[in-house]
């Protein structure tokens, strides 16, 4: 980031939290938001021991809030132990046992209640389930699942026996799954056979056994939940069925105690370089922050019924959907299926009928929602919402209004959420009943949570509206703990740019007048494709996989819906397309990147050149690239060039 970040937004609309909505909110005004952040600062570890003692429940209590003697490597609560799928479930069995902690809907319009009670006993069959296949402490388990209960009731089985989970979203690829059941080393996949999206079989059962053919030699079993009855074929010394699974286990399973700092799960996310990253998350930090979150922004009460709508293959789905609320011991709402089937009020028309009081959703959701028009909504009750969520990218002031007012019926707070795979919870979001909103402002960090922009040097920033690096300066108790298997990159990625001294969130963003945060966009080779993260590097190394492919450069393009859309410039092996035109390949290309990484990956467009403009060092010009995908004027030195001629090529010009 060698120039200056400049911002271009301005926005002066602020909204206070309603009174009805305060007077009864956790945290009801600023003065108690206050008193906390006094507390944070005057005793930091206190502060978050007090919280790790009073809401999580411990086998073993733990001494030592905060060893720092390996920074970067970080514990918390060290010598403590506990079990994460105890504190989602058996405590609140004796009370609220027959809650419903599950409100399940697939996209048939199929819906039933789980309760706390029934869903512990699941966990435990499954727990011992697992055992049977001969699952133990530490060994890993890759999920492969539609977006059902049993994904969390594996999720929260391994937890159960100490097993480490790592959720693959169901839209990637076999070589996606590949990839990852490599890394981890896991020695099973659960599964299900298929799942519906928009009317559409998804096959998930197929694609892994094409996974498996193809690598993932570490792999003994493949538990497979039969979803959408379709055939699909079993290998028999590998392959069981869920309901077989399940014969002859007990309903009691005995958690496994583990230490704090035992591993809870790995999720790959993308980074600038490379291949996906397994990040590494911790116990009982991880669910501190996970729990404290929910409290503080979603300001959860016992009837609340909260709908976040990620995916349980995203960091959302694990902090929001299987593990936050159910330690709240609130309702959550899970749904199979698409967004807009069998039409685009789908959600509303689901928050009507499960009297939904907390929705949480992405951007890029919303955007497409909004298109469809107000009706769609409006033909709904929602007056059971009472706040509305967003994350995953920058909302834009427009959007963020529109749920405001068709949505949240001018009634509800929005909380802006501002997180990554990396934190583990909610770091920056306005606590609803305390701080005022402005659209597009993910406003302040949490308490305990120590956020700054830092110059190149490492200072902070305290002009207002300077952009720079989003950083936080203290340790927190959800962080990531390492990248699985490559701590180097842990260290190289997060922590070097400033010394080993703060973590780096690889985002840009600056403070206005009144101390808010605004995030302006990654400062790395990365994308944010309707809220999903996506390495340009990934991208291009698929394309060049391609045998017609010589070079490419990917680069995000500003989209209306999806908030960044995939760009590709690519160099093709011998001639270029006359005029730079060949549909076919194009499909082709196309069909090429979501067979090797998703469909999400798919570029939305590509332009053949004959050569990519680099700098003397062979640096793609990427900045150059972005102005030219947009069709704006260029305005770089483009003296460097070797071949001006070229940058006709790359405007789709010649
Ligand atoms: C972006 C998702 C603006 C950001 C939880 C971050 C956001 C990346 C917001 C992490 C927000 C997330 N406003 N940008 N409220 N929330 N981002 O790991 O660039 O999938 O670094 O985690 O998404 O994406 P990830």
């Amino acid at each position: 980031m060698s120039h200056e970040i400049e911002s271009t937004l301005h926005e002066e609309r602020l909204f206070q939290p309603s009174q009805t909505f305060s007077e009864q909110a956790r945290i009801p005004d600023m003065a108690t938001l206050q008193e906390l952040y006094q507390k944070a600062e005057d005793d930091y570890e206190g502060f978050w021991a007090d919280l790790a003692r009073k809401e999580l429940t411990w086998h073993k209590p733990f001494q030592t809030t905060l060893n720092s003697n390996h920074a970067p490597h970080y514990r918390w609560f060290e010598e403590g132990e506990l079990n994460i799928s105890y504190n989602c479930l058996d405590r609140h069995l004796a009370n609220n046992g027959d809650k419903t902690a599950i409100i399940f809907e697939d996209e048939k319009g199929n819906n039933r209640h789980i309760s706390y009670k029934a869903l512990h006993r699941d966990v435990c069959r499954f727990a011992n389930a697992l055992k049977e296949q001969g699952i133990e402490k530490g060994d890993r388990v890759i999920l492969y699942m539609p977006m059902c209960p049993q994904a969390v009731i594996t999720m929260q089985a391994c937890a159960r026996i100490g097993a480490i989970h790592s959720v693959v979203f169901g839209g990637f690829s076999a070589q996606s799954l590949k990839d990852r059941i490599e890394d981890t080393g896991a020695k099973a996949v659960v599964t299900a056979d298929g799942c519906y999206r928009g009317g559409k079989i998804i096959e998930l059962k197929a694609t892994c056994d094409k996974a498996l053919e193809i690598g993932g030699n570490s792999v003994q079993t493949v538990i497979v939940l039969k979803r959408s009855g379709h055939d699909i074929s079993m290998t028999q010394t590998r392959d069981i069925w869920w309901h077989d699974a399940l014969k002859n286990v007990a309903d009691e399973c005995i958690p496994t105690w583990v230490n704090s700092e035992h591993p809870l799960f790995l999720l790959y996310t993308s980074g600038s370089t490379g291949k996906p990253k397994g990040i590494q998350h911790s116990s009982a930090g991880y669910l501190l922050g996970a729990l404290m979150s929910t409290k503080w922004v979603f300001d959860i009460r016992e009837d609340d019924i909260f709908w976040c709508t990620a995916d349980v293959g995203w960091i959302t789905g694990h902090s929001y959907v299987a593990y936050g609320p159910l330690a709240a011991g609130a309702t959550i709402v899970m749904y199979e299926g698409a967004p807009t089937t069998p039409n685009g009020d789908r959600f509303w028309e689901m928050c009507e009928r499960h009297k939904v009081t907390i929705f949480y959703t992405a951007p890029t959701a919303i955007r497409t929602l909004m298109k469809l028009g107000d009706e769609l909504p409006n033909k709904h009750d929602l007056s059971s919402i009472r706040l509305l969520g967003t994350v995953g990218e920058p909302i834009n002031p427009e959007a963020w209004m529109w749920y405001r007012s068709v949505i949240g019926k001018e009634q509800c707070p929005i909380v802006d959420t501002w997180w990554q795979t990396e934190t583990g919870a909610i770091m920056m979001a306005p606590i609803p009943g305390a701080v005022a909103t402005k659209p597009g402002s993910c406003t302040l960090a949490l308490p305990g949570i120590d956020a700054d922009i830092l110059d190149e040097k490492g200072n902070s920033i305290t002009a207002p509206n300077k952009g720079g690096y989003l950083a936080i300066k203290k340790p927190w108790p959800s962080m990531l703990r390492t990248v699985w298997g490559d701590d180097q990159r842990y260290i190289d990625t997060y922590w070097s740019y400033f010394d080993g001294k703060y973590y780096l969130a690889g985002d840009s963003a600056r403070r206005d007048e009144d101390g808010y945060f605004w995030i302006m966009g990654r400062i790395d080779d990365v994308l944010n494709v309707s809220g999903h993260r996506l390495g340009t590097m990934e991208i291009e190394s698929a394309l060049v996989a391609h045998p017609r492919v010589a070079e490419a450069a990917v680069i995000g393009k500003p989209d209306e819906t999806t908030g960044e859309a995939i760009f590709a410039f690519v160099v093709l092996r011998g001639e270029r397309p006359e005029g730079g035109i060949d549909e076919a390949l194009t499909q082709e290309l196309r069909k090429w990147v979501a067979k090797q990484i998703g469909p999400i990956a798919k570029p939305a467009e590509i332009r053949y050149a004959d050569n990519l403009p680099k700098t003397r060092s062979g640096k793609i010009m990427r900045r150059l690239l972005r102005t030219i995908a947009s069709d704006e004027e260029i305005t770089q030195d483009v003296s460097t060039l070797e071949n001006e001629a070229i940058l006709l090529q790359l405007r789709g010009k010649s």
